[in-house]
């Protein structure tokens, strides 16, 4: 394992008076991670995809035992400005990126790329060769921004419904590991 990453990562700012924190989940941030979600496959993802489709990938009430279980595994993030989480991205030992998400309220601010850098960084300082990710058409530029190129085009199943997506990788940088002892990126200001 090249890189070891706890505690506070990134600290930048977001707006004028606003300052962002990125740093590893906890479970008390169960709430704050879900309804993040909600809010952003509902105003942002709402723009790509049907209704129908939008029910089907955040169902209302949220599942909170599986979403409990699922953010306790892997490398977890939360891009926190003043307690509230504002997104957060995982990534698992293998190099799979399978969340990413951004309130709407700080869409195109950064905070997408750089939660998508830590996710990667994690998994990378883990052994992942290859980083890879089933992308939203909403996320694809940012993935593209980041390296990632489309693998397939795809059609996937959610819950009986079926979505649009892209399957991206990229070949891991072994020198996209952030030591604990690294000075880590900083956010736009
Ligand atoms: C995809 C998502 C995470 C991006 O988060 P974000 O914080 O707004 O993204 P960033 O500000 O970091 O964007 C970085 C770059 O990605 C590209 N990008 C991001 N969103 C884009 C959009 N809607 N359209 C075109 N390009 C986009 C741009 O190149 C952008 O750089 P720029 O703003 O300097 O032009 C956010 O839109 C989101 O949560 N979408 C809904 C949920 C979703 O689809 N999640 C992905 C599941 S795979």
């Amino acid at each position: 394992m090249r890189g070891v990453l706890c505690g506070v990562l990134v600290v930048g700012k977001v707006g004028c008076q606003e300052s962002v924190v990125v740093r590893v989940y906890t479970d008390s941030d169960l709430a704050g991670v879900v309804s993040c979600f909600a809010r952003s496959v509902r105003e942002i993802g709402a723009r790509y995809y049907a209704r129908h489709q939008i029910a089907a990938w955040a169902p209302e009430p949220p599942d909170m035992e599986t979403w409990a279980i699922r953010l306790r595994t892997g490398g977890v993030f939360v891009a926190d400005i003043d307690g509230c989480i504002a997104g957060f991205a995982r990534a698992d030992d293998g190099g799979v990126v399978d969340l990413l998400y951004v309130h709407p309220d700080y869409e195109r601010r950064g905070l997408g790329r750089e939660l998508l850098h830590v996710a990667c960084s994690w998994a990378v300082g883990r052994g992942a060769q290859k980083l890879t990710a089933d992308v939203s058409i909403v996320a694809r530029p940012l993935f593209e921004a980041m390296g990632f190129r489309v693998e397939t085009e795809q059609v996937v199943e959610r819950r009986g419904v079926a979505f649009r997506t892209f399957r991206m990788a990229r070949e891991a940088d072994p020198d996209q590991t952030l030591a604990q002892d690294e000075s880590p990126p900083g956010l736009p200001v």
